[in-house]
């Protein structure tokens, strides 16, 4: 049942700190990742990951192939309902990884079976053991996010980012172009503090204050740059599922080739930051957006230049900028969820959404 919450969706979020310390747990060994059915050299003859994947399933992909990216491996990411109209060649030094909470959706599932034709290894990423894809692949990784009730995916987005991100560094250190990240180990160490930090801005988050704010806006625009793009398009898609209002995500450097012609004082721009590089660009087309009269609201780390220039700002703990892009995404769940409440709207079970689309 729901105990002492309201809703599933805001126990779901609230359970992160322990689902993510499921889903990591017994995956660090020795400063390195280890998973229990794939040992090192199960890689070994792959040169390119796609990843196949939809909705927040697909916002978890691209956060994992900017990684595998970043490992100097080949990589695409693919919506699986536009799987034949956009891969790229496939054969059999391609894995296909399948990233699906139910492991039942319909798309996925065709996207996999068309690259596996292709003679593509193929992997599920799944929370549910024995479902389709799990079955259907040549292997499957449990993400352990435990069940998942509430429609708009929140613990299971968390679990799988993390999971993809883990299995991102095994592969890197199989394959002989891969150049696992110069600062693995501390991304890794920084990564065993990840429930705490979660716990941090389920504690102190000033998302419902907030929320009460920005109500009654026009339009919600979430921008980012880098893995912040990907949390911005998921925080955008929360937004719009069980608040019914407009929101949408940018990447934060197209606001300017078109979306910025919407921009006014009624439409509040979310910034996401990572403590990266990358959010130099973010500040620079937020600015844009404020002078335009949007209020900015920084989401991300306190020690950036961003923060000075917003006009309010959802803070997340200092940590690793991979793992502070799921942090900003926690502060954004809860954003979606108390604007929803504020609507009175049906958190649990939006409208028109089903938990597990089955149909293509
Ligand atoms: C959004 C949401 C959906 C799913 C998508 C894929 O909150 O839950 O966008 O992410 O339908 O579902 P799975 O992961 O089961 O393949």
């Amino acid at each position: 049942g729901k105990g002492e919450y309201d809703h599933y969706m805001l126990k779901e979020i609230n359970n992160q700190p322990t689902s993510l310390a499921n889903t990591i747990e017994g995956r660090i060994k020795d400063g390195d990742v280890a998973f229990e059915s794939l040992p090192p050299g199960s890689f070994d003859d792959i040169d390119t990951v796609q990843f196949v994947a939809c909705g927040t399933s697909y916002h978890a992909a691209m956060y994992g192939a900017q990684l595998v990216r970043e490992a100097g491996l080949r990589t695409e990411v693919l919506r699986a309902s536009e799987y034949e109209s956009t891969s790229g060649p496939v054969d059999e030094n391609t894995l296909v990884i399948a990233v699906t909470q139910s492991g039942e959706t319909a798309d996925t599932l065709d996207a996999v079976r068309k690259a596996t034709e292709c003679g593509a290894r193929s992997l599920a990423v799944t929370n549910v053991v024995g479902s389709t894809a799990a079955r259907e692949a040549d292997d499957a990784i449990y993400i352990r996010a435990g069940p998942e009730v509430g429609v708009a995916a929140t613990k299971t987005y968390s679990s799988q980012a993390v999971t993809l991100a883990l299995l991102t560094q095994r592969i890197a250190a199989d394959v002989p172009e891969g150049t696992p990240a110069d600062d693995r180990g501390e991304m890794l160490e920084a990564l065993e503090d990840l429930p705490k930090h979660v716990e941090t801005v389920l504690e102190t988050s000033r998302a419902e204050a907030l929320a009460r704010d920005v109500f009654g806006s026009k339009s919600y625009f979430f921008i980012g740059h880098g893995l912040g793009h990907s949390v911005a398009l998921e925080g955008a898609l929360k937004f719009k599922e069980i608040t019914y209002e407009h929101a949408e995500g940018f990447a934060a450097g197209e606001l300017k080739h078109g979306p910025l012609a919407l921009v006014t004082e009624e439409t509040p721009v979310f910034a996401v930051s990572t403590g990266s590089d990358s959010d130099s660009k973010t500040k620079t087309n937020a600015i844009e957006a404020q002078s335009r009269g949007a209020p900015i609201v920084a989401v991300g780390p306190d020690d950036q230049s961003l923060v000075d220039v917003a006009d309010d700002h959802l803070s997340v703990p200092d940590t690793h900028p991979v793992w502070a892009g799921l942090l900003a995404n926690v502060q954004l769940q809860l954003l979606s969820y108390y604007a929803a409440r504020q609507l009175d709207r049906p958190i649990d079970k939006p409208r028109n959404l089903a938990k597990s689309v089955t149909v293509e």
